[in-house]
C-alpha cells in the first residue's frame, strides 16, 4: 500500500481533526490569547463607529469567530457589527449557521456567508469592481490552504480601513510542526492542498513588504501519548493528524515509521511531564496594522 494524503479521505480527517481538539489545548489557547490581547488590539478599529464591519477568511463552523465577536462586542457595547465569512466547504458553512442560531446575544450582528475560497472571493471582488473594506479581518489556521500566500495576505490588507486590523494565526516557527515539516516534509505524501508554512515564513513575507505588525506567541500542547501504543486507535489517528497521512501506521515504510515515532518522544518536538508525551502545538497570533 502506498502512503496517501489524510485530505484524500474527508471522513477520517473531520475524525482525526476532532480528536487533535480534544487532545490539544489548540482552541483554550486562542481563547486565552482572545481573552488577554484581543481587547487591546481592537482599540483603534471602531472608534467614533456606528457599524464594524468584519471578515472571517476560513472561518470553519464558527466556533471561535462567535468567542472573538463576543469580544468585539463586550468591547464596543451597543454598536451594530456586520460579520462576513469565507467558507469554501459546505458542511462547515451548516454547522456554522446552526451554531449561530442556538447563540443567543447575537441580536447586533448581521451574518453574511460566502461559500467559496479565499482567491474566488478576491477574483469576485476585482471583477465586480466594488471596494468593500473592514475594520478587522482575520484568517486563523487557514494560510497552509491558500496557493498564493504573499498574495493572499497583500489583497486581503489592501482592504482594511485606516485604522484596522489584519490577525493572523498559525503554527509557531519554534513548534514541534516546524521541527516535524523540516525534517519529514519530503518523505510524507505530497498534495497540493497544504503548504507546510508557519508564522517564521509569514514574518519574512511582512519583513520584506515593510507592513508593520507586532507577533504573540500562544503556549499550546498536544498529548499524544497514545501514539506510543501499538494498535491504540485515538493513537494512530492522531498520528494520522501530525503526518497528514491516511493510515500511516498501515501504509509508511518501517525505516520511517520507526524514526519518526522515536524522534516525536524527543525534547524537540515534546515534553514529558507524568508518564505523558505533549507535542509543542505552539501558535503564533500575527496583527499587522492598516
Ligand atoms: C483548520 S480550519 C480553521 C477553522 C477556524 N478558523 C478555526 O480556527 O477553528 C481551516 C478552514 O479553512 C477553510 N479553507 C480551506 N481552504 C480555504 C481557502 N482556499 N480559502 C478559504 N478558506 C479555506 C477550511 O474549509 C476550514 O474551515
Amino acid at each position: 500500500m502506498t502512503m496517501r494524503s489524510l485530505f484524500s479521505d474527508q471522513s477520517q480527517y473531520v475524525e482525526s481533526f476532532r480528536l487533535f481538539l480534544e487532545n490539544s489545548t489548540e482552541h483554550q489557547c486562542m481563547l486565552e490569547f482572545f481573552e488577554r490581547k484581543l481587547p487591546d488590539i481592537l482599540t483603534s478599529l471602531g472608534n467614533g463607529k456606528s457599524t464594524i464591519s468584519v471578515l472571517s477568511v476560513g472561518g470553519g463552523t464558527g466556533e471561535i469567530d462567535l468567542q472573538m465577536l463576543a469580544k468585539l462586542q463586550a468591547k464596543y457595547p451597543g454598536v451594530s457589527i456586520h460579520n462576513d465569512v469565507i467558507e469554501p466547504c459546505a458542511e462547515q458553512l451548516i454547522q456554522y449557521k446552526e451554531r449561530v442560531a442556538k447563540t443567543s446575544k447575537l441580536e447586533n450582528i448581521k451574518f453574511t456567508w460566502h461559500k467559496e475560497t479565499a482567491s474566488e472571493y478576491e477574483s469576485r471582488m476585482k471583477a465586480s469592481k466594488e471596494v468593500r473594506k473592514w475594520d478587522f479581518i482575520h484568517m486563523i489556521q487557514m494560510l497552509y490552504y491558500t496557493n498564493d500566500v504573499p498574495g493572499t495576505i497583500r489583497f486581503f490588507h489592501s482592504l482594511l480601513e485606516p485604522g484596522a486590523k489584519l490577525l493572523i494565526i498559525l503554527v509557531s516557527g519554534s513548534s514541534g510542526w516546524a521541527r516535524l515539516w523540516k525534517k519529514y516534509g519530503a518523505r510524507l505524501p505530497l498534495n497540493d492542498l497544504c503548504l507546510y508554512i508557519t508564522s517564521a515564513d509569514i514574518e519574512e513575507i511582512l519583513d520584506g513588504s515593510g507592513l508593520k505588525y507586532q507577533s504573540f506567541e500562544l503556549q499550546s500542547d498536544m498529548d499524544i501519548t497514545d501514539c506510543f501504543t501499538e494498535g491504540n486507535k485515538r493513537g494512530e489517528l492522531l498520528l494520522d493528524f501530525l503526518t497528514e497521512t491516511c493510515n500511516f501506521n498501515k501504509t509508511a515504510p518501517l525505516d520511517l515509521k520507526n524514526e519518526l515515532i522515536e524522534d516525536l518522544k524527543k525534547l524537540e518536538y515534546s515534553e514529558k511531564k507524568g508518564g505523558r508525551y505533549f507535542f509543542n502545538n505552539n501558535l503564533s497570533a500575527i496583527v499587522i496594522e492598516s
